[in-house]
């Protein structure tokens, strides 16, 4: 069954992010967010070379893990999860996509088509896969038959030069369920500002091409509000959210988190929840990202922060949060 035809218009999607989208975050905002604000999550990307491999299956696969209390939270809320994959070798995203039907329980499967990262373009893959629209079409076609799933492409509007109309056309050719945009070339990566008038270029070529594709807009957007402007503009059907959400954990929430006490609960239940998964299999500094998410606008919020950027392991850090919480 393809979800993304069920969800309503304009739906909302939490990028995927590496070291930022795994289950405890992922969790963790589902379960602040309204089920009408946010539709669609993603896991962090995962090497399709690496899951094939005996010993880099094990490096590479907590990239998929979801648990229990992410599902529950995910079902009640009716929210669809999507694993994001990335390579090069069409005969890997087929026996990879099998692998992950079998044993995991996605709603869908993403292809990373945009990383801008060198050591990864190297590889013709990712955001390669522009300057080589037949492969990227063969591995579409791949992860169909192999996963039977909805198969989506994340990607940008160009490699060195924008090429918008001429690498969508060549994606929408092969029917993927939805395509994510994000408005900016490889050369760019992160810099300058997204252009969402190739968004728009891209929703007109699918509708002049008759194509049932799904096109969801990326790049820049800060709040709820922007995102459904941005989609009534650029007429997209889907608005996918990635840094957004780093100055604001409650943005697809119906109201704002000011509380300084529902912040330090979030970033307890963050970091609770972190080494519960993943204690001795990931880096405790992982964790020092957040506390910018959950820590500022109030009073004492920068020194609160520079003390745990100076923790070393969960004890240390809720040594600190709690004697920060004995002081109010
Ligand atoms: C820390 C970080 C990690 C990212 N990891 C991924 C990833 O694993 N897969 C992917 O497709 N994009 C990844 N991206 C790109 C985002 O999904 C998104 O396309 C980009 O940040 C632009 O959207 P934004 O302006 O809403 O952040 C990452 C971005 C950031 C900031």
């Amino acid at each position: 069954m393809n979800f993304w035809r069920q969800l309503p218009k304009p739906f909302f999607a939490l990028a995927p992010m590496e070291d930022v989208t795994d289950t405890v975050f992922r969790e963790l905002i589902a379960s602040i967010s309204s089920p009408d604000k946010l539709h669609v999550v993603f896991t962090e990307f995962m090497s399709v070379e690496g899951f094939l491999h005996d010993r880099g299956k094990e490096k590479v696969s907590h990239r998929l893990f979801v648990s229990r209390k992410e599902r529950e939270i995910l079902k009640a809320r009716g929210i669809k999860l999507v694993a994001q994959i990335w390579g090069s070798d069409p005969e890997m995203f087929l026996n990879s996509s099998r692998l992950i039907v079998d044993q995991y329980e996605f709603d869908g499967i993403d292809i990373n088509m945009g990383c801008p990262v060198k050591k990864i373009v190297k590889k013709s893959a990712c955001s390669a896969l522009i300057k080589s629209p037949e492969l990227a079409r063969e591995i579409v076609i791949a992860t169909k038959e192999g996963s039977g799933l909805p198969v989506s492409v994340k990607t940008r509007i160009g490699f060195n030069e924008v090429e918008t109309e001429n690498w969508i056309g060549k994606l929408l050719g092969v029917n993927p369920a939805a395509i994510t945009i994000h408005g900016r070339t490889q050369k760019m990566r992160s810099k300058g500002l997204a252009d969402w008038n190739e968004v728009l270029k891209a929703v007109q070529l699918r509708d002049s091409l008759n194509s049932d594709t799904l096109i969801l807009g990326n790049g820049d957007v800060s709040n709820y509000k922007e995102g459904l402007d941005r989609s009534a503009t650029f007429r997209t059907d889907g608005i996918m959210v990635g840094r957004g959400i780093f100055g604001n954990p409650a943005f697809f929430a119906d109201s704002e988190i000011t509380d300084l006490h529902q912040r330090i609960q979030l970033l307890k239940k963050h970091l609770i929840h972190f080494a519960d998964e993943w204690e001795g299999m990931k880096s405790y500094s992982l964790l020092k990202r957040f506390f910018k998410i959950y820590i500022h606008s109030f009073q004492d919020a920068t020194s609160l922060r520079a003390r745990l950027m100076n923790t070393n392991n969960y004890h240390e850090g809720m040594q600190v949060i709690e004697e920060f919480e004995a002081t109010f």
